[in-house]
């Protein structure tokens, strides 16, 4: 399995993400668009580290009480392939203690967090290739986080899928 926890978005987010993320595939000779069911703000990868039950051990430790994010600017991590566009969130005091609080939680389960400091992004497109012209202005919205989700990445019928298997809401 390809396990990861993930702030889930609600539908009305996807929407203007999945539409500034066309904007800015229309804009590009080539760019692998996040779907639009597939937005979400990633805080922990496991991959194979962690079972199923094991991940959901460590969620079920997580205390938090709902907050609320901000969407901030665009930005970009430059790959050789093809860069990675994403969507920035403004920096949330809330957002860091419950990445310290999941890493605390996984740690006790033996998994290594990563050593990367935390950069929370939202994903809009991978692998894009020659960018030309203006974007319009980003989306801006409001998350209300109420709880994290475990999901697997899976290819179904070629596309990549996100399946949410358990949540801890707070
Ligand atoms: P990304 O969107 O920045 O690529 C599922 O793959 C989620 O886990 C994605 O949000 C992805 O982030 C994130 N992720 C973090 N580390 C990863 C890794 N080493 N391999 C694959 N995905 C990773």
């Amino acid at each position: 399995m390809r396990l990861f926890i993930a702030i889930a978005f609600a539908k009305e987010v996807k929407q203007q993400l999945a539409s500034y993320a066309a904007s800015l595939g229309a804009l590009s000779e080539r760019a692998n668009i996040t779907r639009p069911d597939n937005f979400h703000l990633t805080l922990a990868f496991l991959g194979g580290a962690l079972t199923e039950a094991e991940a959901c051990t460590a969620l079920t430790k997580v205390n938090c009480t709902p907050f609320k994010l901000y969407s901030d600017k665009p930005g970009v991590f430059r790959r050789g392939g093809g860069d990675i566009h994403w969507l920035g969130l403004k920096s949330s005091d809330e957002l860091t203690a419950l990445n310290g609080r999941l890493n605390a939680a996984l740690a006790e389960t033996g998994f290594k967090p990563e050593k990367r400091p935390f950069s929370p992004h939202i994903t809009l497109a991978r692998e894009v290739r020659g960018l030309s012209g203006e974007l319009p202005p980003p989306p801006r919205f409001i998350i209300t986080v109420t709880g994290l989700t475990l999901m697997d990445s899976q290819r179904i019928n070629g596309l990549l899928t996100y399946s949410p298997l358990y949540e801890k809401l707070f």
